[in-house]
């Protein structure tokens, strides 16, 4: 078993990443962090409730809301990704009596911030605690910086974030979740801290289909295939027009595959650095991934390769279970 805290700006694949894992037995859900990043930290907020609230929990993990702004740059969002609440503006949705078709959790938000709840959590399991990064690496680096003592003692860091042989999602050299905050994704690689980066190199290899959601989803009326229907609708059009298949990647599920399934993926030790500065390449990742390639210490493992059909399968196993 995994104890995990998870940080996260939802984000239509934050959410589905966050069901994926409470409906894993293989992992503890601890805490929940928000940040800035798809969304404003106060809507990925409020996002957070609502995912929480399609689980029909009697206990809910500790959540706090994180970091607004990115370090040093001003804040990019991705509304027009993933509907301008984030979550495919399913916030907009009634029954038929007025009420929200998809209310918020009945679930306290901590009086102490993200980055508070991230140190105390390593302090409650030092040595056991991961990390699962689904957004910038603003709360994270914040946390570091706060106490770099404590953040040694986390078990690892696994992150949705990165790209190394193919175009960025945001500008041609860069993924989106480093673009945003290339500064604190710089610190958290360089911070001796074990990490695990799962890039859009091994998230691009999995494609959820609307068709192969629809399949999935035939017949049931229950709030979670109802919500993957709805949440998506948007985030797919867009793919449809910009990316070119009907559907969409489900980028921050696959980290939470890493930690449950590792035998799903292949990884190479590698030496990561950020581009925080340049013109053309801010928020560009680079290392050569060439096995024996290594001219310098390896400071992350990289994800490279998945087997798509097998976790797309789990995925959906877990998520309508
Ligand atoms: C990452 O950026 C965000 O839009 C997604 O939620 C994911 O974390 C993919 O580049
Ligand atoms: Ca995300």
């Amino acid at each position: 078993m995994h104890r995990i805290l998870i940080d996260t700006d939802p984000g239509v694949d934050d959410a589905l990443a966050i069901l994926l894992a409470m409906k894993s037995p293989e992992l503890q859900v601890e805490a929940i962090t928000t940040v800035s990043g798809n969304v404003h930290v106060e809507q990925a907020t409020q996002n957070l409730l609502t995912i929480l609230s399609l689980l029909e929990l009697t206990e809910y993990p500790i959540v706090a809301k994180g970091e607004a702004q990115p370090l040093v740059k001003p804040l990019v969002m991705a509304e027009h990704v993933h509907g301008e609440d984030g979550l495919g503006n399913i916030s907009k949705l009634r029954n038929p009596d007025g009420s929200p078709r998809y209310p918020l959790a009945n679930c306290e938000i901590s009086t102490i911030s993200g980055v508070d709840l991230i140190l105390e959590t390593v302090d409650r399991f030092p040595d056991e605690l991961v990390v699962v990064a689904l957004g910038p690496l603003t709360n994270i680096s914040r946390a570091i910086q706060k106490d770099a003592e404590c953040m040694q003692r986390l078990r690892s860091i696994v992150l949705m974030g990165g790209v190394f042989s193919e175009y960025g999602n945001v500008t041609t050299t860069a993924e989106f979740n480093v673009f945003v905050d290339p500064h604190a994704a710089h610190e958290v690689f360089n911070s001796g801290m074990p990490v695990h980066i799962a890039p859009l190199d091994v998230t691009h290899q999995v494609r959820l289909t609307s068709e192969r959601l629809d399949a999935e989803i035939e017949g049931r009326s229950d709030k979670i295939s109802c919500f993957l229907k709805e949440s998506t609708q948007p985030c797919m059009e867009f793919y449809r027009e910009h990316v070119g298949f009907y559907g969409l990647h489900i980028h921050d599920a696959l980290p939470i595959g890493m930690l449950t399934h590792p035998g799903f993926f292949e990884s190479v030790e590698a030496y990561v650095q950020v581009e925080t500065e340049g013109n053309l390449t801010s928020g560009m990742t680079v290392a050569d991934l060439r096995r024996d390639r290594h001219n310098s210490v390896p400071n992350a493992s990289v994800c490279i390769k998945v087997d798509a059909d097998a976790f797309l399968d789990h995925f959906f196993e877990r998520v309508l279970s």
